[in-house]
């Protein structure tokens, strides 16, 4: 099997797990209920449910104890994508080749569903604790919402919002250091969350946690370059989100200081020095050859990703 056919058949695969753990739509909140399901299974590449089960996987996970916490975090990250597309923000009428959620449904119930990602969220990732077996297992469980938590909050994905508004417009004065603490933040950070879940629930060390932290690191800057640098050279179609937003919204990124060949330079050498983090690895413990491949092509095969 190429590469490209199995990460057709992972991707589906992951995107049957965390479908299972959405809400039904009934009740008197039923609108709220089917606005969430809307944003969440608009498609997406899944990426980061995907990356958590294939890091679970290559340090010798191999239970469904890392299912609510894929389907938990991708419901985060749909979440951010509801409300980074409103009229506030970034105000974009298009995702993933449908009107985004604000369109279909309203600003308040966008925000409204948004909120629900977010809680049913962290709701489904409790649903870890049940699969348990032992205080071990707990313990795992518990330290894996932490990082859930502090990543996709105000020191992670929320405070790298933060400054990508503020700085609209050059509201406030931006240098490169903080355009990397965007990055970092906005987007990295739940990539983190991807590989650093992984090891945690497979039982890794704490050094190999922190490895995972700074592989999340190098690939989610990455990922954000390659976003950036997508807004000024894709089309609308291709990308299913309008090409041109940073621009109209006088955003500022790496490409604004740098321009678009180092960016694609600083995302080859971001990508580089994952897959070396990937390869080099010597764990105590042998890991899941299969796995580990997997992951080393996927990372550089985000390099050249079209949308
Ligand atoms: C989009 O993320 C937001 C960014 C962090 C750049 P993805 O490109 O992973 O979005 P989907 O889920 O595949 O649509
Ligand atoms: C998004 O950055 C990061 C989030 C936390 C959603 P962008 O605003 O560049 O993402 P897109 O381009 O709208 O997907
Ligand atoms: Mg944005
Ligand atoms: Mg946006
Ligand atoms: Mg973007």
């Amino acid at each position: 099997m190429t590469f490209k056919d199995e990460l057709t058949s992972k991707t589906i695969e992951t995107e049957e797990t965390v479908k299972k753990y959405l809400p039904k739509e009934e009740g008197f909140q039923k609108t709220v209920i089917e606005a969430m399901n809307y944003s969440f299974l608009a498609g997406g590449k899944r990426l980061r449910p995907l990356i958590m089960n294939m890091t679970y996987k290559m340090f010798g996970g191999d239970s469904s104890l890392i299912e609510p916490m894929m389907a938990a975090l991708e419901m985060i990250h749909n979440y951010s994508l509801v409300h980074d597309d409103l009229p506030e923000m970034d105000n974009d009428e298009l995702r993933r080749g449908m009107p985004t959620t604000h369109v279909k449904y309203g600003a308040g119930m966008a925000v409204l569903a948004g909120d629900g990602l977010l809680n049913y969220g962290f709701e489904t990732a409790t649903k870890a604790f049940d699969l348990c077996q032992d205080l071990d297992g707990y313990k795992r469980v518990a330290r894996a919402l932490k990082v859930l938590g502090s990543k996709a909050g105000i020191y992670g994905m929320i405070g790298g919002q933060c400054l990508d508004i503020q700085a609209e417009n050059k509201k406030v004065e931006l240098g490169l250091e903080e355009v990397r603490f965007i990055d970092l933040n906005k987007t990295a950070a739940l990539l983190q969350c991807s590989f650093m879940i992984g090891a945690i629930l497979a039982g890794a060390s704490d050094s190999d946690i922190d490895l995972m932290e700074k592989l999340g690191e190098y690939v989610g800057i990455a990922f954000q370059l390659q976003d950036d640098i997508l807004d000024i050279t894709s089309t609308t179609d291709t990308l299913g989100k309008p090409v041109g937003s940073d621009d109209k919204n006088g955003k500022v990124t790496y490409i604004t200081f740098k321009g678009i060949e180092a960016a694609t330079q600083e995302q080859k050498k971001l990508s580089k020095d994952a897959v070396d983090i990937l390869e080099g690895y010597k764990g105590k413990e042998p890991i899941n050859e299969e796995a580990r491949t997997f992951l080393v092509n996927l990372v550089e095969s985000l390099v050249n990703r079209k949308m």
